[in-house]
């Protein structure tokens, strides 16, 4: 009786590990640390323990911050009420992904690696799904087919109560899906985390 427990936790212990298994940043699109310019190492194009060139006070962020202005979605529909030029950590992604500031710019230093393709979303974002706009219980009535945000799971976060780029996506790709998305987006259950559709 005791033997079958234990093989019983044991089987329960290594489900549960499979099922929670993390993934990592090393090797994925966000890993520069083999590009000359990256002095080997994954975190310093983003992140430095010192001397960084942090301008918010935040994250050690160590890279060049864009300053573009943006061409912001819009529609009849859209319910959010403080929706405004994209800030937060959307702002920190776009310091890559809006072509105007080189991927390798860290550390006080201009680079000249510009990000290309389908990942340079250029300066309008009105093609793209909204971010950086209060996302709480309000907007979900409001809307009427909305989650109500604080039933939503820890992995589809908001950061300071609003909705960003790294609402759906981990950067770092914790979570090991396509496109580092927070939950897989096979018969669109990421849409459908939040969407009542
Ligand atoms: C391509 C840029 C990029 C790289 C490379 C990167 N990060 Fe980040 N990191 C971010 C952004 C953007 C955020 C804020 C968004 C978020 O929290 O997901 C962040 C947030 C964090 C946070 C705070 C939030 C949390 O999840 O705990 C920590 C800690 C962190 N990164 C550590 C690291 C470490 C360690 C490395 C290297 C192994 C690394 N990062 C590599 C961009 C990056
Ligand atoms: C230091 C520059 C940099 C920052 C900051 C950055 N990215 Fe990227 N990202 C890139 C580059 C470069 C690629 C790969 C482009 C390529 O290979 O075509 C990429 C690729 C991606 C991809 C596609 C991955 C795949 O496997 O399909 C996603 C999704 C992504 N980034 C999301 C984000 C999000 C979300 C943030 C902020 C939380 C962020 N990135 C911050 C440079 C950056
Ligand atoms: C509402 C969820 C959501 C938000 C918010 C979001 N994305 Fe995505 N993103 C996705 C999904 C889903 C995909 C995969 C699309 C596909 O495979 O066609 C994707 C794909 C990508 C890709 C891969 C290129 C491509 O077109 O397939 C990049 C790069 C990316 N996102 C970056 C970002 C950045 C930067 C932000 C913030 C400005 C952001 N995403 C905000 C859901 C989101
Ligand atoms: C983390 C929650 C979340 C996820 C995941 C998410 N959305 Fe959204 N989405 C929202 C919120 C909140 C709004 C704002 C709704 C409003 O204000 O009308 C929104 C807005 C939209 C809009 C614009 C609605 C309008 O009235 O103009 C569309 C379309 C949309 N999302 C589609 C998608 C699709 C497709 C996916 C999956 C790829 C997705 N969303 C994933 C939360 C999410």
């Amino acid at each position: 009786m005791k033997k079958v427990l234990i093989a019983s936790l044991a089987l329960m212990g290594s489900i549960g590990l499979c099922s929670t298994a993390l993934g990592a940043i090393t090797g994925t699109a966000h890993d520069f640390s083999a590009s000359g310019w990256s002095q080997g190492q994954i975190c310093i194009p983003c992140h430095a323990p010192h001397n960084n060139n942090n301008t918010s006070g935040e994250l050690l962020w160590n890279h060049e911050v864009t300053t573009a202005t943006y061409t912001l979605y819009g529609s009849t529909t859209f319910d959010a009420v403080d929706a405004d030029q994209p800030g937060g950590v959307s702002k920190l992604c776009l310091s890559c992904h809006d072509g105007t500031v080189a991927i390798d710019s860290f550390g006080g230093a201009s680079g000249g690696t510009m990000i290309t393709g389908d990942r340079n979303f250029g300066i309008d974002m009105g093609n793209d799904h909204p971010v950086s706009f209060t996302y709480d219980t309000t907007l979900a009535t409001t809307d009427g087919y909305l989650v109500d945000p604080n039933t939503l799971p820890d992995t589809v976060k908001m950061f300071d109560g609003k909705m960003e780029c790294a609402s759906c996506h981990d950067v770092h790709n914790k979570h090991n899906q396509n496109a580092l998305l927070n939950i897989g987006n096979g018969g669109s259950a990421l849409c459908l985390t939040c969407h009542l559709k």
